[in-house]
């Protein structure tokens, strides 16, 4: 077993642990269960021998009575075993799903960048789906098979050694068959699987990007690949089908012929008078009881393998190093003043690909700030930044003389407000989306804001008003309204420093000149950051920066930048 696998399980158990007086429950249950199942063929020869075969009324009645009662409390046992085995399980999972995106949730941008998002939506789903049957009870169930094989082949022994050996002959037969197919029929459905994961990928991307598709003329994309697709999960579920089939027909050829063997060669010693009729329809029923922890054995052995690959999957992702992390010391007080210092920062997303190069830049508290620069020239990474969604390779980030890195990063986070280049909005109401749920925020400055920021006429004209559901993303909004609602949304909260990425380059001059009038007279006790291409957006500003090339170039306020004649002047006069 390779170390990391070692890991893994030591970790998986570590956490089962807190289930484990569950375990000891559903194990007492579910061996008396077990002694319960192996005590039943007993009380059968009984009723055959002592009672029909001696025409004993008494005897008769007194046995069928003892097997009536030991099936009660067998199936009572069961039922309880099953209910704890369910709780474990169910619980156990919800637990890893929980851990599983609150672990997604702190990792750095690093890591969104580099994750396929569906790669780990398959661990969340299905890789922790199969890991409940291990959590629960798939670990007793194999000891406990094997223990009743091992109980039920003395006692068979014990009741006819030489049926019992023609018997045993065939048990590794049926053993490493049984084996075989489910490997087969194991690999078949996990493929099958799979494809279909595929498919529904591609469908729900069809779904939620149906307009794009549209408008892009590539319905056909879609259908070339959906068809492919579903031709091979066609062909997979139908190799599947008959893999079950092929299992079915030899399982029962195989338990036929065992029949076959224990009613000859067992009726033959019945009629030597070696063997009881008892005896022989006990021996028949415990082989049949011999079968089942064979082959759920077999089946488990097969089916574990492709859960400890999901173990290594899930635990692998858990196992994963954030290296977001705050240092000692750390600071838990919320961000007061929002003076923000770059020094000397340099960094790269990419080894070779500087984006900053020992970038300065002071952002004073409760002013207004402007970023200009090309496009590409790092204005989303400045931000990325300041809110530790990456860490830099050299120099220093302090908000009020301390350094980002020993804020804890949720105080960090929850005081710095962004609205974003790309508008993201729930598909909820429109209330919602400008609340984000915080209930702390009265309706009667939601409407006030919507009034400000120009939304209040068309949430009006809207069927349920701030009730009404923006659709997936906002798709039943403008853009103009979309970056509309995301302003009003920073607007309503009190981050100490709020900032805005492109966030009017949908609206036209008129709309944008309002929303910067509502900025600088809504945020005046806030440090504002304000990136736009359009220099009319940040001409208003303190300070402004220009960034180019890894650094900044020039800053100061619109006069001064101006009277520079530098690249502000030129980027300025181009505009006009
Ligand atoms: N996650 C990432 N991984 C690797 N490189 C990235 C990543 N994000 C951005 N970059 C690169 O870093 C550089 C700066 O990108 P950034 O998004 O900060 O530019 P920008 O100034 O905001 O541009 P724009 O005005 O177009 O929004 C670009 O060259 C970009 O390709
Ligand atoms: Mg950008």
């Amino acid at each position: 077993m390779s170390g990391e696998r070692k890991r893994n399980l030591k970790n998986f158990f570590q956490l089962l642990m807190r289930y484990k007086w569950h375990h000891i429950a559903a194990m007492i249950f579910s061996v008396l269960n077990s002694v319960l199942v192996l005590l039943q063929p007993i009380f059968l020869m009984k009723i055959i021998d002592e009672g029909i075969t001696n025409l004993d009324m008494a005897s008769l009645l007194k046995n069928i009575l003892y097997f009536i009662g030991i099936i009660i409390v067998q199936n009572i046992c069961e039922y309880f075993t099953t209910y704890i085995y369910s709780i474990i399980g169910k619980r156990f999972i919800l637990d890893l799903r929980i851990r599983v995106i609150k672990h997604v949730e702190s990792m750095s941008g690093e890591f969104f960048t580099n994750t396929d998002a569906s790669e780990i939506f398959t661990i969340f789903d299905d890789d922790i789906d199969n890991i409940e049957q291990l959590a629960s009870k798939m670990i007793f169930s194999v000891i406990s098979d094997i223990c009743i094989a091992i109980i039920m082949c003395i006692y068979l022994g014990h009741l006819q050694l030489e049926l019992f050996t023609a018997i045993l002959v065939i048990q590794p037969i049926m053993f490493i068959v049984q084996k075989k197919i489910n490997r087969n029929s194991n690999n078949l459905a996990f493929e099958a699987r799979s494809t279909l994961g595929e498919i529904i990928k591609q469908v729900q991307e069809y779904l939620m990007s149906m307009i794009q598709y549209i408008k892009l003329n590539a319905k056909n994309v879609f259908w070339r690949r959906y068809k492919k697709s579903s031709d091979e999960y066609v062909h997979k579920c139908i190799g599947l089908d008959m893999a079950y089939c092929k299992s079915g027909v030899l399982g029962s050829l195989l338990s036929g012929s065992v029949a076959c063997i224990i009613f000859g060669y067992g009726g033959y010693k019945v009629i030597l008078g070696e063997l009881t009729l008892g005896g022989l329809i006990t021996f028949n029923q415990y082989s049949q009881k011999l079968f089942q922890p064979v082959v759920s054995i077999a089946q488990n052995s097969t089916q574990l393998k492709r859960i400890l690959v999901s173990v290594d999957r899930v635990f692998n992702l858990l196992n994963q190093e954030n290296e977001i992390i705050p240092i000692e010391p750390i600071c838990d007080l919320p961000i007061r003043r929002g003076d923000i210092y770059f020094k000397k920062v340099s960094f790269h997303y990419v080894e070779g690909k500087e984006v900053f190069h020992a970038l300065e830049c002071h952002f004073m508290s409760c002013s207004f700030n402007g970023i200009v620069g090309k496009s590409g020239e790092g204005k989303t990474t400045f931000i990325n930044l300041l809110f530790r969604l990456w860490d830099i390779q050299s120099g220093e980030i302090e908000i009020d003389n301390i350094n980002v890195k020993n804020y804890n990063i949720n105080k960090l986070r929850e005081n710095i407000d962004i609205v974003s280049q790309e508008v993201f909005l729930l598909n909820d109401t429109i209330k919602n989306n400008l609340t984000l749920l915080n209930e702390n925020i009265s309706m009667e400055k939601v409407v006030t804001i919507a009034k400000k920021v120009g939304l209040y006429d068309m949430i009006l004209d809207s069927p349920k008003g701030f009730d009404t559901v923006v659709g997936d993303n906002g798709i039943k909004l403008s853009g103009g309204q979309k970056q509309r609602l995301s302003i009003a949304r920073v607007l309503l909260r009190e981050a100490q420093i709020v900032i805005f990425d492109e966030a009017t380059s949908s609206l036209d001059n008129a709309a944008q000149e309002n929303i910067i009038d509502l900025i600088f007279s809504l945020l005046k006790n806030r440090t504002v950051i304000i990136i736009a291409h359009r220099l009319s957006a940040v001409k208003r500003c303190d300070n402004i920066i220009v960034i180019n090339n890894g650094r900044v170039t020039e800053s100061g306020n619109h006069n001064e930048l101006m009277e520079m004649q530098g690249e502000y002047y030129a980027l300025y006069n181009a505009e006009i």
